[in-house]
């Protein structure tokens, strides 16, 4: 079981002065009693993150511990052990420094989780507890009365004046909706993430993904899913601030991303339910993730799951340039499916076929059932986010016991379906929907894995970015939904 240890204490010196001390990675065997020698690995800066420190300790152990994350405007730093010959294993911790509003002081809040051997957990909590932080505290205290000031130039911390962490909201910005409608209906304002509950996790954002869902969602198409007023997303990625009793798969300082049923992405930092989250690798970073993790999880499924694709299928796909479009083109391809784009133009039509289409009709006014018809005999799997301007059409260009996937609805809500219109070639019709198909943790994260694994293979593309501020999303859903985009949008907060 994960054990947790959080201690904090007031430093009576400046927050500069302490940040200038903590923030050097290697500055413990100045002033922490229990360091004997402490030197960063190759030469690194000593406030570089990934940098490893080498601990001796005075009582012969020896700690290599790795810096991962580091914020100045925040005055935090998260570091790990790699390896050390303490039996502290999975250990991670944060140090936070807060400016005391009344005097010059300085509030400092230590914290880390581990898992201990059994038997030994309270032994192992104590040493942390009160030989590491505890006699830190004493230690930079008197460490800091004997050393003369040297500078305090660091920023004043970007939350000043807006709230603070810990019991209190986290400070967070967010693109909220008050009213259905348009994207000019987008507003960006301050907020705050709670802390996170048992079971739940805090993360400051680095990208969150854009989906056509957040436009159905924004023009109120489905409002029992955003009540008002509400903040959009279904998914984004970055750092784990701190988690909830009972959360042991992330932890605090860990990349993670998310794919969430409940919207609410659209901010710099959230706070929702663990089991919605998976680690990142280190092959991939925050904004592939955001870009692809919705996006490749559908392709996975609609390949794998509902198309059952095999080589030589036909696989027709619509707005084969776009998001999930290009990504199920490429990793099609590789299947040996053959794949049929449409696309709206012939800048589109290019980047459809880059991405492995082997015909590509431009067809802006979805009439494309005569050119499937012509290049192939029709339609074996039809994956189709246009909805109600295309439906004809692709009961046009099915063939004979075809798969029509209604993935979504671009061109307008799907009118209600008559059954016996499939009767005619005995087709078969889906109407599926992501969360579905990672609706336990453990499905999430195998089927992240597996696009993971289909992106170091190549199998999928690196996804096409565009990025737009937080503050933009207005115009970055504008873009989307005039069908001017290509690839994956993602926001930076
Ligand atoms: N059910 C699920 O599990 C699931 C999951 C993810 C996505 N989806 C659906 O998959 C589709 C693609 O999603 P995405 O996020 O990757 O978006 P996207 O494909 O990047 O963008 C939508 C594309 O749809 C085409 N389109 C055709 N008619 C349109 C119209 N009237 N207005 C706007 N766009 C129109 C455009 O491509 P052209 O200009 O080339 O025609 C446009 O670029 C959407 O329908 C979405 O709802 C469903």
């Amino acid at each position: 079981m994960l054990q947790k240890v959080v201690r904090s204490a007031i430093i009576d010196a400046p927050i500069g002065r302490v940040w200038e001390v903590l923030r050097d990675f290697n500055s413990h065997d100045q002033w922490h009693a229990v360091v004997d020698q402490s030197r960063i690995e190759h030469g690194e800066p000593s406030s570089r993150v990934g940098c490893v420190r080498s601990f001796t300790l005075k009582d012969g152990n020896r700690i290599r511990e790795q810096l991962l994350g580091l914020s100045d405007s925040e005055y935090k730093s998260t570091y790990c052990i790699l390896d050390a010959t303490v039996p502290l294993k999975r250990y991670v911790a944060t140090v936070t420094l807060k400016p005391v509003t009344d005097g010059d002081r300085t509030f400092w809040h230590w914290e880390s989780s581990f898992e201990a051997p059994r038997g030994r957990e309270q032994e192992l909590r104590t040493m942390v507890a009160e030989g590491v932080y505890e006699a830190g505290f004493a230690n930079l205290r008197a460490y800091l009365s004997q050393t003369t000031v040297r500078s305090s130039v660091l920023p004043a911390p970007a939350y000043a004046g807006a709230g603070s962490a810990g019991t209190q909201g986290f400070p967070s910005r967010e693109a909220r909706l008050a009213r259905y409608g348009g994207p000019e209906e987008l507003e960006t304002v301050a907020s705050a993430a709670p802390p996170p509950a048992p079971g739940q996790v805090r993360i400051r954002q680095s990208a969150i993904g854009i989906n056509f869902l957040d436009i159905y969602l924004r023009r109120g198409w489905i409002p029992g899913m955003l009540p008002l007023p509400g903040v959009l997303g279904m998914e984004a990625a970055g750092t784990v601030i701190d988690v909830g009793t009972g959360v042991t798969h992330v932890l605090p300082g860990d990349r993670v991303a998310y794919l969430c049923p409940q919207p609410g992405a659209y901010c710099s930092v959230r706070t929702l339910p663990a089991r919605h989250v998976v680690r990142l690798p280190s092959t991939v970073d925050d904004e592939t993730a955001a870009a692809i993790l919705l996006k490749g999880i559908t392709a996975d499924y609609l390949l794998h799951d509902l198309g059952r694709i095999r080589p030589g299928t036909r696989l027709l796909v619509h707005a084969a340039a776009g998001g999930v479009g290009s990504l199920l083109c490429a990793w099609a391809k590789r299947l040996r499916a053959t794949v049929i784009g449409t696309v709206s133009s012939e800048e589109k039509a290019r980047i459809a076929r880059d991405q492995g289409c082997e015909h590509v009709v431009v067809a802006r006014d979805h009439r494309f059932a005569d050119a499937v018809q012509a290049f192939c005999g029709g339609a074996d799997v039809i994956v189709d986010g246009l909805g109600a301007a295309a439906v004809d059409e692709n009961l046009a260009a099915a063939d004979r016991r075809g798969h029509w996937i209604s993935l979504g609805q671009a061109s307008g809500p799907l009118p209600p379906l008559d059954p016996d219109r499939l009767l005619a070639k005995s087709l078969t019709f889906s109407r599926p929907v992501v969360f579905d198909y990672v609706a336990t943790q453990r499905e999430l994260q195998e089927r992240a894995e597996r696009v993971w694994r289909a992106l170091a293979a190549g199998a999928l593309p690196a996804p096409r970015i565009e990025r737009f501020a937080l503050a933009a999303a207005g115009a970055a859903h504008q873009k989307l939904e005039s069908r001017a985009s290509t690839g994956s949008l993602v926001l930076l907060p």
